[in-house]
């Protein structure tokens, strides 16, 4: 997305369509009174507290609210724990043979875990722990496929107050050195393998690599998934099932201060460099527990929740694992790929289930109308009653189609706006009261204050677009980037002052109050629902021996939100020859993930530039979006942006010509 928030309006579908909430789900949903948001708004500490009820403390907390700009600490004193109030309070209250996860692998395999199942594994996980030396305040890596055991060793991690850092599965070796070392992990949890459109995925290899890669692991645990053969380290590495096996299944959960760290999970920046998100305890539990019913309705008697997001992402560690958790709840849990072996997966999964909620990405939603209203017109899809949104802006179309093609007409819609920093939901429609418009996330969440601002940090007025802003603390914003308090007060509260949140989105208000989020402002690209700075990118790029500068920007694709495209210069001897772009794409995947791939990447003699020697990003973004460069009178050579914009033309011609498979 460029810098500029008004390009962006331009482009929205400016309609005053709204959908009010079906009447059978609003005659039930747990807020129907517009009531609430007022009572937040004027005592927001005070809602906080209220929602902070629901959970079990341990200790009560003596103030609700520290406010230290930028440093917060709610409910100041108290203590809990968060596995205690996912499963063991439920189990007390005599649901333990509920079921928390009906887990379903690739292939089809399945597993159901009742939540005193799930309770007594996470206690003997949190022994195993133990056992191998870790501790209160401990980070533990977890590098694991959406298997059962990750929720288990995550939850494991919280009983005994270890702090646990979750590598999306689908990073590479280096990217899981780099976190490993950043949070001074002593322990990993990995797997042998895991499935993955039909494959194989060997993932204790990589973690091996990563390992090899630092000398801070000294214990590795393994889960047993695919029984692909692996190496095991002596006296390093572990079989999960034998060491977890024979733990005693009664742990008490560790009293936690609020304060105390959960985890850290990693997140692009505008640097090359991950920032770990820190978030803490009560706060964190507060918030996601107390959205989680309210945003997606919660029944816990009923409902079948299924959030088809990775728990390698924070939409996964708030709504698959915790939230859902703390609301006891019973949830689907999918291993593998959407569309394997076929195309409706999903919607025979949803329809055997009887699924209640669905909370998913735009950018699945746009795979699976590409796919075809066939596919879910083939399920009887009738007991959804609630879907969601997450990542990214939801096109108006996308919005329809789910609307009409899985909700049947019938089910209110959340678009669900937040972030990894923010923890937790905060501008959302509340789905028995909100009058829908699609493609808008529409209002803050009771008591949250979000401000669209101009340059200077004043409000915007109505139509206007601007920066989008936190101009309150909320429960389960991020206390800090790892290791870099620095960081954390530069990257997001500096732009306007120490107690204004710069969220780095766009955003505009419309007439009637309603927000519209426009995509990023800053340099972070976000592709299929997950961010990636260009920097990132281009530092993977010229790590390789044959490039000498990389310059990478997102451009609007139909199917993904944004894709990447780089431009690249050559290293003195190295040549362009057939296979390059691939070597090269392929040596983004080993650097960072597949995920990072550019979907484009051009060769040049030279890149745009100023003359004081900076690559001028906005022409090549420019290329990027396919419009003609803008302003090129400040480049010291002007000559390169226009071979460029010939080379990037004549490639894009050649990719779409009959005959090129890519
Ligand atoms: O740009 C916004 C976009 O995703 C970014 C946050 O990415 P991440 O930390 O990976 O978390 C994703 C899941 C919470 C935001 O800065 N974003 C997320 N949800 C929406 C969105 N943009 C518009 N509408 C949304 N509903």
């Amino acid at each position: 997305m460029g810098s500029d928030p008004q390009s962006a309006i331009a482009s929205l579908d400016a309609r005053s369509e709204r959908v009010p909430p079906p009447e059978a789900f609003a005659a039930t949903a747990r807020v129907r009174d517009p009531e609430v948001l007022r009572r937040a708004d004027e005592d927001w500490q005070g809602w906080w507290a209220e929602q902070a009820e629901h959970l079990r403390w341990l200790r009560p907390w003596d103030r609700v609210l520290h406010w230290d700009p930028p440093h917060a600490q709610w409910f100041v004193g108290g203590r809990l724990n968060v596995a205690d109030n996912c499963l063991d309070r439920h189990v007390e209250a005599g649901h333990g043979d509920q079921v928390a996860f009906h887990w379903e692998g690739e292939p089809g395999d399945a597993r159901s875990l009742t939540y005193a199942e799930l309770r007594d594994e996470v206690a003997r996980c949190a022994n195993a722990l133990r056992e191998l030396g870790v501790g209160k305040g401990d980070r533990v890596n977890v590098y694991l496929p959406m298997i059962p055991e990750l929720p288990v060793v995550m939850l494991a991690c919280a009983r005994i107050g270890a702090i646990h850092s979750v590598v999306f599965a689908g990073f590479s070796a280096q990217s899981l050195t780099d976190r490993i070392e950043d949070a001074g992990s002593r322990v990993l949890v990995t797997a042998d393998g895991s499935y993955r459109k039909g494959r194989t995925v060997p993932l204790k290899e990589a973690a091996d690599d990563a390992m090899a890669a630092t000398d801070l692991v000294d214990a590795c645990l393994v889960v047993r998934r695919t029984g692909d053969p692996v190496a095991m380290e002596p006296g390093r590495d572990h079989w999960y099932h034998e060491v977890v096996g024979r733990q005693d299944a009664d742990c008490p959960p560790e009293p936690m201060d609020a304060e105390d760290v959960l985890f850290i999970l990693y997140t692009s920046g505008t640097t090359g460099k991950p920032k770990g998100i820190t978030h803490t305890t009560g706060g964190y539990l507060t918030q996601v527990a107390s959205t989680a019913r309210l945003v997606f309705d919660l029944q816990p008697d009923h409902d079948v929740y299924w959030c088809a997001a990775d728990i390698g992402w924070v939409t996964g560690h708030s709504y698959i694992v915790y939230g859902p958790l703390a609301n006891r709840v019973t949830s689907l849990l999918y291993e593998g790929a959407p569309d394997h072996p076929a195309p409706d997966r999903l919607w025979e999964m949803v329809a055997r289930h009887r699924a209640t909620i669905l909370y998913t990405a735009p950018t699945a939603i746009r795979a699976f109308m590409r796919a075809g209203p066939e596919h879910p017109a083939a399920h009887d899809l009738s007991s959804l009653r609630l879907l969601g949104s997450v990542g990214e802006p939801i096109n108006p179309e996308a919005w329809r189609w789910y609307h009409e093609h899985i909700g049947g007409g019938r089910c209110p819609i959340v678009d669900t706006w937040w972030q990894t920093e923010t923890g937790a939901i905060m501008i959302t429609p509340l789905p028995g009261l909100t009058h829908a418009k699609p493609g808008a996330a529409q209002q803050p969440f009771p008591g949250i204050k979000p401000v669209v601002v101009d340059d200077r940090g004043d409000p915007v007025a109505p139509g206007e677009g601007g920066y989008l802003t936190l101009q309150r603390p909320w429960p389960a914003m991020l206390r800090t980037i790892w290791g870099d308090d620095q960081r954390y007060r530069d990257t997001y509260w500096s732009r306007f002052g120490s107690d204004v949140y710069f969220a780095g989105d766009g955003a505009k208000l419309d007439e009637d109050g309603d927000l519209w989020l426009l995509g990023r402002v800053d340099d972070v690209m976000n592709v299929s629902g997950h961010r990636l700075s260009t920097t990132e990118v281009e530092s993977a790029l010229v790590d390789h021996p044959a490039v000498a500068e990389a310059a990478v920007s997102g451009r609007a694709d139909a199917l993904t939100g944004q894709a990447i495209v780089a431009f690249v210069t050559l290293a003195g001897e190295a040549e362009e020859h057939d296979g390059l772009a691939d070597e090269l794409r392929a040596h983004v995947a080993d650097r960072i993930g597949k995920l990072a791939r550019p979907a484009e990447l051009h060769v040049a003699p030279d890149l745009p530039k100023t003359r004081s020697g900076k690559i001028m990003r906005r022409l090549l973004t420019d290329l990027a979006e396919g419009r003609e460069p803008g302003d090129v009178t400040t480049l010291a050579n002007p000559d390169a942006i226009r071979a460029l914009a010939e080379r990037t033309r004549q490639a894009r011609a050649a990719a779409r010509s009959p005959g090129n498979s890519e």
